[in-house]
């Protein structure tokens, strides 16, 4: 249109921003929101639900979702839906509370056991369980002890083959100590009520050693920390051992209580600001083929609403059982230790039952591995779920990325790498910020289940179409899983090198150092944009090789401009 128009010939250059290192560990900034992801899949229930209880089978793409009196199951492939209803029996055993609530069927409990499924529910105060085999339900039996007599968020239930160990208390008048039980499997033990102060419990897991008479179980909790001094934390997060083989001890007294007891204190503190994250809020396990190197991701929060990720291996927390003194013990160590798991069909002895049942602490503490002990990484994020998967990159190379859910809807997903972690995607899962109930990764088919009161989403981890199928902006972000899957995508990237340098890029860049011809009409005003892809780069604007405009991450923003107030 204009009478002249000259051509101005622009330089975007991309360079790569200064990547932070172990320990100083922070991603520096917060990442690209993005919706759920293309290849999204959603299931929503018939009716919202209170209480959702979520189980999916490792390498099948279905869900099941347990309800009021209800059980879901969706196949996110072929569409395929049922509801199966699991009433209140008899009017169940509420004494008059008054609370309507308690007077229905909560689901609390869907897992797989023998051929089938376990599925119990509080039936009212009667706490109930169903074996379900190909849609066909069991008569009802006394689920006590499996389930709670009403909806109660400290309870962790394990089924580990036929055993199944339990928080839940067996009766609704009796028993106000939480203990940790053995329900099913074995004879029945539970943990004396002196060893724990106020226990809330966070995770459980069995492991197997070399010989199974040192299979254990270890649980994860936090509880009132004995040190009441004002500057000590109020709670303090721990780690227990119990033998799985234990068959309690030999008197009266101690018969039904496990005999190989021990807890130590988790240590989650930042060493530069000695910032100290007591609160454990979620453990997600990493298994290995040797159980030393199998290892525990905690997630912590502290006080003021900030959240680490501290990462421990079993090989440290077992040391840390085998070898430190219990703490205010100071008489001769029994032959048997305290904590030593004896040979199958033997008791532990009765003397060394009772200085570990009088002094169930260790003294030394369980710190995590890394440089400096220190924290995989913090922020001002207050994370309420982790999970951890690994990735097998194009160069061989294996990366975790750890998914993590926040308190408003999303999920950070976070990876790891040599040179420190990168916060490189947030997903905004459920768009109106509804609380995350569930966050299950299946590590066969490479998708996260998230669970809300209304839905479940099936996202995949590999989510490059987020990038805008761009090749350098998915490297950029430095997401492992664009290297890593074939097809329509990338491909043939070169994954993080040695030495922690940024990835080298080896897909077409056609945009690096490109230049860019524009139209423009002389004494105009002109925007120049480029849109933000990856924070971990910096946008710059040349004129003539000099730089007129530079975007990065110190001022986080979602397009790079450059105003030309008169071309
Ligand atoms: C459940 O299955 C029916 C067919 O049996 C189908 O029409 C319906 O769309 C499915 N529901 C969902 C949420 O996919
Ligand atoms: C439920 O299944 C378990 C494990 O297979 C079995 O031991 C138990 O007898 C079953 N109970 C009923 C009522 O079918
Ligand atoms: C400590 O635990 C109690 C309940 O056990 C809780 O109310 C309190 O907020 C916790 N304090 C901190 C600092 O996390
Ligand atoms: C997942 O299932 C498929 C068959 O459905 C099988 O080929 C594959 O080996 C399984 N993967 C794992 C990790 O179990
Ligand atoms: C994916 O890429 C690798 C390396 O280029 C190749 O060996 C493999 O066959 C590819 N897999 C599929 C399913 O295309
Ligand atoms: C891009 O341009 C910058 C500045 O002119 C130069 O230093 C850099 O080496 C160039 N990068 C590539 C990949 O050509
Ligand atoms: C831009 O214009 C200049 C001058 O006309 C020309 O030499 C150059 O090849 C053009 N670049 C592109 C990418 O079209
Ligand atoms: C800048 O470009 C991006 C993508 O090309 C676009 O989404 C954004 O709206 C643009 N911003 C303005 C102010 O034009
Ligand atoms: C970021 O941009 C500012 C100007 O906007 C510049 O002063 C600073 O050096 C840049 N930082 C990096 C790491 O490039």
């Amino acid at each position: 249109m204009g009478s002249r128009s000259s051509p101005a010939a622009l330089l975007l250059a991309l360079w790569l921003g200064q990547l932070g290192a172990w320990p100083a560990g922070r991603p520096k900034v917060n990442p690209r929101i993005i919706a759920a992801p293309q290849g999204a899949k959603e299931y929503v229930f018939p009716r919202w639900e209170r209480f959702p209880v979520f189980f999916h089978q490792e390498n099948t793409s279905s869900i099941y979702v347990g309800g009021e009196g209800r059980l879901y199951y969706y196949d996110f492939a072929t569409r395929e839906n049922y509801t199966e209803e699991f009433p209140v029996k008899n009017e169940g055993q509420c004494v008059t509370s008054g609370n309507l609530e308690d007077s229905r069927n909560y689901l609390t409990l869907v897992e797989q056991y023998g051929d089938g499924l376990l599925v119990c529910g509080t039936g009212a105060c009667a706490p109930t369980c169903w074996n379900v085999t190909q849609r066909k339900e069991s008569p009802p039996w006394d689920g006590r002890g499996i389930a709670p007599f009403t909806p109660d968020s400290n309870t962790l239930v394990v089924v580990d083959g036929q055993d199944i160990y339990s928080t839940i208390k067996k009766s609704q008048q009796n028993g106000k100590i939480p203990r940790f039980r053995r329900v099913r499997g074995g004879g029945e033990l539970y943990t004396s009520d002196t060893v724990m102060q106020n226990p809330q419990f966070v995770k459980a897991t069995t492991l197997r050693h070399e010989e199974p008479h040192q299979d254990k179980i270890y649980y994860f909790f936090r509880e009132d920390n004995p040190d009441k001094s004002p500057e000590a934390p109020r709670n303090i997060s721990r780690v227990a051992q119990l033998c799985k083989e234990d068959k309690g001890g030999t008197s009266s007294l101690s018969a039904s209580k496990w005999t190989t007891f021990l807890k130590a204190t988790l240590i989650c503190v930042d060493p530069v600001t000695k910032g100290n994250f007591n609160w454990l809020q979620d453990v997600f396990i990493v298994p290995a083929g040797d159980w030393r190197r199998s290892k525990v991701y905690g997630l912590f929060t502290n006080t003021w609403g900030s959240s680490a990720v501290c990462v421990y291996s079993f090989g440290d927390i077992d040391s840390v059982f085998r070898t430190s003194r219990l703490k205010g013990y100071s008489g001769p160590t029994p032959e048997v230790k305290p904590g030593q798991c004896v040979p199958s069909g033997q008791h532990t002895p009765s003397e060394t039952f009772k200085i570990a049942d009088s002094h169930p602490e260790v003294e030394e503490r369980v710190e995590p591995l890394g440089p400096g002990r220190s924290p995989l990484f913090h922020n001002k994020h207050r994370y309420q779920k982790i999970g951890v998967h690994e990735v097998a990159a194009a160069g061989g190379q294996r990366y975790n990325v750890l998914y993590l859910a926040t308190d408003k809807g999303s999920i950070h997903k976070v990876v790891e790498l040599p040179d420190g972690v990168q916060n490189i995607v947030e997903i905004q899962v459920f768009p109106s910020k509804d609380p995350i109930h569930s966050m299950i990764l299946d590590h066969a088919r490479a998708v996260l289940y998230v669970g809300s009161s209304s839905r479940v989403l099936e996202l995949p981890m590999d989510m490059c179409g987020a990038y805008r199928n761009n090749c350098h902006s998915c490297v950029l972000a430095r997401d492992p899983y664009c290297g890593w899957a074939n097809g329509s995508r990338p491909s043939h990237l070169s994954l993080p090198s040695e030495n922690g340098k940024p990835f080298p890029v080896s897909c077409p860049l056609p945009n690096i150092n490109g230049t860019l011809n524009i139209s423009v009409t002389p004494f105009s005003r002109y925007y120049l944009n480029c849109s933000i892809e990856s924070h971990y780069a910096t946008y710059n604007w040349y004129h003539e090789d000099e730089l007129v405009k530079s975007c990065n991450t110190s001022r986080p923003q979602p397009d790079c401009f450059h105003f030309i107030p008169s071309v």
